[in-house]
């Protein structure tokens, strides 16, 4: 199974990630590398993690690197996607279609499409709806956050309707969610809180669809505090070292280390609630008297220069220190290492008999209780949200109403004076969290689901059947390619229908369907297996003509067919063709009435369509006929798709055709057939490898490249 991990924003590195450098890496980059880490260790898995290439003075050289190997089967790929600069991710979303295209070339070039694509919060699941549309891969996502809570939470702080727009895109977040969760066929999160409530205001949520998987830990840092006290021989040198640092940190601050701490770790972050915590110890004689309060929250060295909804809650935290008076019994460290000295913190709390606390009132997640629990230091924490998933799973803690701030006080008193209660929720963390939150049992769950996904592939089963067994497919363009001589036509038509075992059979032509059927109904051909039309911007399949969806919704992008039409529309040489079904939802078509001047016009027309926004793709065949497609469609990108949604390898595709609406299909890794009676504009193809021009018009050429490229016998 090759598995395609999206996560576009951050910092995505093998090692040291940079926790917490911006609000961009932190929880999640850390659970994708460790995700991805896990999956290369299963032999029967192959592992693409993609995210952004950056190349900035500003950050480490690793980011520009296009591959980075993560592990025995797994690598992080690094793909352009608007400039090279570092971005945060709220900038990204103009430049995802480009990662988009970036990405489905990287598959084609190494020959190999994703069997499943996993998308990383929203701007991933927005590049992996693409994706996967494409390749008609199953798809995963996993929002990590989500956009409805978040705007929630800005218009509770008063945040402008413009800043919600300008600044945090939070509607196009939003939209490209909800289009994710529709076509995703499971949605992962890590607690029931995730799926119950924070996903409950979707209206993409299908709950059939959704499987709660806690994440794994890493338990190798994260062992139980005791071993310091058996002399565990695998503790390095390293840890000794952090955890004697982080001691020296915290003797400049408490004049008791002997008591016990009342631990808080979290980012300097309002939602966080440190304030209040340090409120309820300041008012406490009872608990100054028998513990010290140490708050860890990020790393600072000047406070002044730094953002300000950190700077406010840092301030804050001095000043209450000050207020209450708690010099020697409360201690604020400036530094540490998140990596290296945040499970000693934990460890050297919990050697000291200490609770860890926290007092915002919602997790979503928690992964802090779960790091605390590990260790063997009990939490006290909010009733609300992930946390309880943690409590139901490991009784390492005790839940409380963060608003009753008596209890919160006496919950603590209780847990630093109560030795059987604090060893047996000690206890119980570090049993049950190898237990349940382990990385070996997260991933065996995770591959057991993307099995049972990856088996939904297709709802055409005889045309997938075909597809599987044929050696060649021959895609041949209609007008002056297998029409002009009946006689030919009749051999060819003979030779396709002897062949039919190995030989596939498909249309690829301007023509509307119904024109199509029309004209083939003239000719003895057999019933093409595939018909792509109006130049490629329609496929259909099989005697049922079922349309491809897939190809609509993919080509669909940034196409904007009356602004085209309204910007070409006073070009006096280019006229709409009225023939019925020449104007398709995808295909807008005009005769030239003036061929001896295609070149001025051909100016004019580039010029009308350079002012406007939309992207496009111009074609034009015998100086007279100019059509306008979205950028993504045409007959040879339309080939390139259906290869892939079918397993067909390009290299047995043999395209055939007359004039300039098939160049698309000469211009790809196709074996290719001109036919004598060409355009003279396709004459500059020639020498070019793997186009063969027939020395005979239409059908009868199409057959002598067939025996030319041994798709048939002759
Ligand atoms: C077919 C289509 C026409 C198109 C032309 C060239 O004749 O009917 O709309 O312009 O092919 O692609
Ligand atoms: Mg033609």
């Amino acid at each position: 199974m090759y598995i395609a991990i999206i996560n576009l924003h951050g910092l995505v590195r093998k090692e040291d990630i940079e926790m917490g450098r911006d609000a961009d890496t932190g929880g999640q980059t850390r659970y994708v590398v460790d995700l991805v880490k896990e999956l290369s260790k299963r032999e029967d898995v192959e592992v693409d993690l993609f995210t952004r290439l950056i190349k900035d003075v500003r950050y480490d050289a690793g980011y520009s690197k296009s591959i980075e190997k993560l592990g025995e089967h797994a690598r992080i790929v690094r793909l352009n996607c608007g400039g090279t600069k570092y971005l945060r991710k709220e900038l990204l979303w103009p430049y995802l279609d480009e990662y988009v295209d970036n990405l489905i070339s990287f598959f084609r070039t190494q020959k190999k499409g994703p069997d499943i694509i996993h998308a990383h919060y929203a701007d991933a699941g927005y590049v992996a709806t693409e994706v996967a549309t494409y390749f008609q891969t199953p798809l995963v996502f996993t929002g990590h956050s989500l956009g409805r809570n978040k705007l929630e939470y800005l218009r509770s702080q008063q945040v402008s309707e413009e800043k919600l727009d300008q600044y945090y895109h939070i509607h196009t977040r939003i939209k490209q969610e909800e289009r994710t969760m529709r076509h995703a066929n499971l949605v992962i999160t890590s607690t029931h809180y995730e799926k119950d409530t924070l996903y409950a205001p979707y209206a993409s949520r299908e709950a059939e669809k959704m499987k709660v998987i806690p994440p794994g830990l890493d338990l190798e840092t994260f062992f139980p505090y005791y071993h310091y006290e058996i002399q565990d021989p695998s503790i390095t040198e390293e840890m000794k070292h952090a955890q004697y640092t982080m001691v020296r940190e915290l003797q400049r601050f408490l004049t008791n280390m002997d008591k016990p701490f009342i631990l808080a770790l979290c980012r300097p972050d309002a939602r966080k609630n440190i304030d209040l915590l340090i409120e309820i110890y300041g008012k406490s004689k009872d608990l100054q008297a028998i513990a010290n309060l140490v708050i860890v929250a990020g790393i600072r060295d000047d406070i002044s220069s730094m953002e300000e909804g950190e700077r406010q809650v840092l301030t804050d935290m001095l000043l209450l220190m000050d207020r209450y008076d708690l010099y020697g019994k409360m201690a604020i460290p400036k530094h540490h290492n998140p990596g290296r000295d945040v499970p000693e913190i934990y460890r050297l709390a919990a050697m000291k008999r200490g609770v860890f606390v926290s007092t915002a009132a919602l997790e979503n997640f928690g992964l802090t209780f779960i790091e605390a629990s590990a260790v063997g230091l009990p939490f006290i924490g909010t009733d609300k949200g992930g946390v309880k998933d943690i409590f139901e799973n490991c009784e390492s803690g005790v839940l409380v109403d963060i608003a009753d701030h008596q209890a919160i006080g006496d919950t603590i008193y209780e847990l630093l004076t109560d030795t059987q209660k604090w060893q047996q929720l000690s206890h119980n963390g570090v049993e049950r969290i190898r237990q349940v939150y382990n990385w070996e049992t997260h991933v065996d769950t995770y591959l057991e689901q993307l099995g049972a996904i990856k088996t939904m592939k297709q709802d055409l089963p005889a045309l997938a059947k075909r597809m599987a067994n044929i050696e060649h497919l021959v895609v041949c363009d209609i007008d002056n390619t297998l029409t002009g001589d009946m006689q030919a036509a009749r051999k060819l038509a003979d030779v396709l229908k002897t062949n039919q075992a190995h030989l596939g059979f498909a249309i690829a032509t301007g023509r509307s369907l119904d024109s199509a059927h029309e004209i083939l109904s003239q000719y003895p051909f057999p019933h093409p297996d595939i018909l792509i039309t109006a130049v490629g911007s329609e496929v259909h399949y099989g005697t049922d003509d079922v349309p491809d969806k897939g190809w609509s919704n993919y080509i669909r992008r940034r196409w904007k067919r009356e602004a085209i039409k309204q910007a070409l529309h006073d070009i006096p040489a280019l006229v709409l063709q009225t023939e019925e079904g020449t104007q398709r939802t995808y295909k807008i078509s005009y005769t030239i009435t003036d061929p001896a001047n295609i070149q001025t016009i051909m100016e004019q027309v580039k010029q009308a369509l350079g002012n406007h926004t939309g992207m496009h793709h111009l074609i034009l065949s015998h100086d007279t006929y100019l059509d306008i497609l979205p950028y993504r469609a045409g007959k040879g990108d339309a080939i390139q798709y259906l290869a892939w949604k079918w397993g067909l390898e390009v290299g047995n595709i043999v395209t055939c055709g007359d004039s300039g609406n098939d160049r698309d299909m000469f211009a790809k890794p196709f074996k290719s057939v001109i036919v004598a009676n060409h355009e003279p504009a396709l004459d500059a193809l020639k020498r070019t490898k793997n186009r063969f021009f027939a020395t005979k018009p239409a059908s009868e050429g199409v057959l002598e490249g067939l025996i030319h490229f041994k798709a048939v016998k002759p």
